[in-house]
């Protein structure tokens, strides 16, 4: 087997490369210099000269508030690049797996999101990765379709290294803890998306760590798991405006993870605890 992993500079990308040296599956890791993703024609040519068996997209334009502004931008990476990627796939026979985000939804209500459950995305970000997953279902057969939310890896900016710099000049902190979803440890994800890539088990999945939290919940556990004296206090959305709406529910059904015999990720606390201790190196 032999794999194409994108955007392996980011967070998860990165960990997915380290599952794959772990266990001994050939790949390529590339990065914006292998080929940029608003060249279409690049792309293209690189599946086609490096001809995987799977690709593992995980690059993606993430600045969820710049892309309110950067629509074009935005769209030309998470769209424009996901149909060249898909399009190289078809062309060689190749697996995808696209990674996707919980922000497909509208992120009402307290419910748990099924995989198919009506999807209208609160920002353009959202919006451009529902468009890119359509277009993988709309091209492909072999594809897996991966939401994920809350992201955190050894490898980039996350909610978590953010905190623990705050830490360094806060006593305290105030915290939306209206928003309640669930994060996703890379390093978790990582041995789960590389199970998919050698099964056949296609679909659309949900697959964060285990348990839901506000994000002052998230952040307290980061304070006291990391042994910093935080206080933290909880604050509606209204009291932090973003350029790009957040929704409120990203709870999202791990069902047809079970249903396809997957495991799911543990919980946020132990993810969490682990990942503070490879922080701590
Ligand atoms: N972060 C989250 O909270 C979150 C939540 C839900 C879903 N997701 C999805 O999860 C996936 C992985 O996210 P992540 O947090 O690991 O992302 P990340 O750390 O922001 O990394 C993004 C990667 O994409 C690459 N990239 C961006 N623009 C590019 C371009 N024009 N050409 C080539 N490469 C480009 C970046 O390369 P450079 O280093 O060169 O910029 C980087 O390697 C993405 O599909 C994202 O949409 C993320």
């Amino acid at each position: 087997m032999k794999i194409l992993v994108t955007g392996c500079s980011g967070q998860l990308g990165f960990d997915v490369c380290r599952e794959l040296d772990r266990r001994n599956i050939a790949y390529y890791g590339a990065v914006r210099s292998d080929f940029d993703l608003t060249d279409k024609k690049a792309i293209q040519q690189f599946i086609e000269g490096y001809k995987p068996e799977v690709v593992i997209h995980c690059a993606a334009y993430t600045a969820v508030d710049k892309a309110e502004d950067e629509v074009d931008l935005c769209r030309k990476i998470n769209v424009d690049a996901v149909k060249a990627i898909a399009d190289g796939c078809k062309l060689i026979d190749a697996k995808l797996i696209y990674i996707s985000t919980d922000y497909v939804f509208p992120g009402d209500g307290e419910k748990f999101y099924n995989i198919d459950d009506e999807k209208n995305p609160p920002n353009v970000y959202g919006k451009s990765k529902l468009d890119g997953e359509e277009i993988v279902k709309d091209l492909l057969e072999k594809y897996f379709i991966v939401r994920i939310s809350w992201v955190f890896g050894i490898n980039g900016h996350n909610f978590i290294k953010t905190m623990l710099k705050l830490a360094d000049s806060h006593a305290d902190l105030k915290v939306v803890d209206d928003q309640i979803g669930s994060p996703t440890y890379t390093a978790d994800l990582a041995p789960l998306l590389c199970d998919m890539a050698q099964s056949e088990k296609y679909g659309t999945y949900h697959a964060t760590n285990e348990g839901i939290c506000s994000w002052a919940q998230f952040a307290a556990e980061i304070f006291k798991l990391a042994g910093k004296n935080v206080e933290v206090t909880g604050q509606p959305s209204e009291a932090y405006p973003t350029k790009a709406k957040r929704p409120l529910n990203s709870r999202l059904s791990k069902k047809s993870l079970d249903e396809a015999g997957f495991k799911r990720l543990p919980d946020w606390h132990d993810a969490l605890d682990r990942y503070i201790k490879e922080l701590n190196g």
